[in-house]
């Protein structure tokens, strides 16, 4: 029989005792909300305001990429806007205090939890301020500029689009989420629907290998419930920074 989660208000929930766990925390749009980059669910969300098939997928970039490269442009200006909020900072410290025996995620293409501190984040679904070929191989590379035309490579001469992962393309990095999923002792979620698969069936992968105690945060019950131990509602921003009690001894 499947579980059936607590779900409750955050604060009714004792922190979470580290003693030589290994922890595993997935991010999504929900850690960066409070920070002002707007959530893509949520009403008002970029997918209440944009059509997915658009602008995140490879048919709607070839389609008219102009029209992708704006979208993307203007996520960059606004990214540049943006402070790392109280959430971003916790899991910095807790980076600190676990070095290796923590592995934190993010579907997030901002680069908010490296401004907030944090040294090692996987970046499952790319990165906004990176840009590559549509064509070659040549090396994705940094990019913060905001495009009014599509950008050409200046190896192949075909159009450069965003470094991010659009719906149809494989995530990055699977081999090694996988092999540490095997090793978690603890599985957090932070602010993520649990409607986009795979990073939504880390939780119910952890179910059959075995022994991680898994935790969701975030405002809202996610779609993927059913598969985690306890549901914590309420603001990252509030929750994160007295989530987690490491034991030094
Ligand atoms: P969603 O927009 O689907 O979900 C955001 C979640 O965060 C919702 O469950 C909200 O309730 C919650 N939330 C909002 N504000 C919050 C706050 N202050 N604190 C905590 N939680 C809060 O975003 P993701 O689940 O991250 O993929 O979306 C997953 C993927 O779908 C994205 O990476 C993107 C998107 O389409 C691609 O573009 C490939």
């Amino acid at each position: 029989m499947v579980p059936i989660p607590k779900i409750a208000p955050g604060t009714e929930f004792g922190p979470l005792r580290i003693r030589g766990e290994r922890v595993f925390v997935l991010t999504g749009a929900g850690v960066s909300a409070e920070s002002g980059v707007p959530t893509f669910r949520d009403a008002g969300g970029l997918w209440e305001q944009h059509r997915v098939e658009d602008v995140a997928t490879p048919e709607g970039f070839w389609r008219d990429p102009e029209m992708v490269w704006r979208f993307y442009s203007q996520r960059r200006l606004k990214a540049r806007e943006v402070q790392p909020n109280p959430a971003h900072v916790a899991l910095a410290k807790l980076e600190r205090e676990l070095g290796d025996r923590l592995f934190l995620c993010t579907q997030n293409v901002d680069a908010l939890h490296e401004r907030g501190g944090s040294k090692n984040v996987c970046h499952m679904h790319g990165r906004l301020m990176s840009t590559k070929c549509s064509r070659c191989a040549r090396e994705p590379f940094d990019d913060e500029n905001a495009y009014e035309a599509p950008p050409k490579c200046p190896e192949c001469d075909a159009l450069l689009r965003p470094d991010v992962v659009w719906f149809g393309e494989m995530p990055h990095h699977l081999p090694r989420i996988f092999e540490t999923l095997e090793q978690t002792d603890l599985f957090v979620t932070i602010g993520s629907s649990g409607a986009v698969y795979p990073a939504a069936g880390f939780v119910s992968h952890l179910r059959t290998v075995g022994r991680a105690r898994c935790v969701y945060i975030g405002l809202e019950e996610p779609e993927n419930a059913h598969s985690f131990d306890e549901c914590r509602l309420g603001k990252a921003g509030e929750l994160v920074p007295s989530l987690f009690e490491v034991d030094k001894r």
